[in-house]
């Protein structure tokens, strides 16, 4: 291992700057960022490197390193501490995208991909990296200047991404048939309403794409043995009745779906 190589420095550059933030604003760190809570992300990000490096997967520099957004205005903007780190978002992923969507980071064609519920924005800084058109949408509300926003939108500056409001739970979406390669839901579906619309939900990203749909699944809300037993039976009907890949998160261990449109 290089120890000068950047993504083998990036958890101590990144956790250096907040050191500093630190210095400058103690009560703020102590409330937002103390040391505990920095150390959970930085062993999440630290296995996903060793995930990566044990795959002999390439880990482009380009996407672990840290925004330029300070410390201090990540904290300001209310970006959750665990996106702020901008190595974090993009390997969770690019993991994501190895156990899912491997043709995706392998070179060919562009395509063109619509991630809903973008949150840290991973899916668009990866694939946008791979050469990929992504799209990205996710839930605003009205700040206090009257402008729509969400504790993402300093990362959607950052990044150069446009994105519009999009409620998970007012269906039909608002998108044409087929009219992306490639649609997205990465733990956003718990919040788009019960277990039981689930599959309305699922049916629209499968009249919007072309080709697949990817989910990554967060546990149903409210969480109880019964809704969980539902999602569960929700994910097999889902391969029963598509061409379908199943896989686990890399980072998260959660369930991963890839659908075919058949
Ligand atoms: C756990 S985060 C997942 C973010 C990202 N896709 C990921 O995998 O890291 C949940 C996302 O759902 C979004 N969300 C919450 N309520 C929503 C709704 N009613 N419709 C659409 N998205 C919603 C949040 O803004 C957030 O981006």
């Amino acid at each position: 291992m290089d120890v000068d190589d950047p993504v083998t420095q990036y958890i101590a550059v990144e956790k250096e700057a907040y050191d500093e933030a630190a210095r400058q604003r103690p009560r703020v760190a102590e409330r937002q960022f103390r040391p505990g809570k920095q150390g959970i992300w930085h062993r999440r990000i630290s296995r996903l490197i060793d995930w990566h490096r044990e795959g002999d997967f390439d880990l482009p520099v380009d996407l672990v390193r840290p925004y330029a957004l300070p410390v201090l205005a990540r904290v300001e903007q209310r970006i959750p501490l665990k996106y702020q780190y901008r190595g974090l978002n993009a390997l969770r992923e690019l993991a994501r995208a190895h156990v899912m969507f491997p043709e995706m980071i392998a070179g060919g064609t562009p395509l063109k991909v619509l991630d809903l519920s973008a949150g840290g924005c991973g899916v668009a800084d990866v694939y946008g990296h791979y050469g990929h058109d992504v799209t990205i949408r996710d839930y605003f509300v009205t700040g206090a200047d009257g402008m729509p926003r969400n504790s993402y939108t300093a990362i959607h500056q950052e990044l150069g991404l446009e994105c519009e409001h999009f409620d998970g739970r007012e269906r039909p979406y608002d998108f044409e048939s087929d009219s992306f390669d490639l649609v997205l839901c990465h733990q956003a579906l718990d919040a788009y309403g019960p277990v039981s619309s689930w599959s309305e939900a699922v049916g629209e990203m499968l009249r919007i794409a072309r080709r697949s749909v990817g989910l990554v699944f967060n546990p149903p809300y409210p969480r109880t043995p019964e809704t969980e037993a539902e999602a569960a039976a929700f994910i097999a009907k889902l391969s029963a009745d598509h061409v379908t890949d199943e896989g686990v998160c890399p980072d998260t261990k959660l369930v991963t779906l890839r659908i075919e449109k058949m």
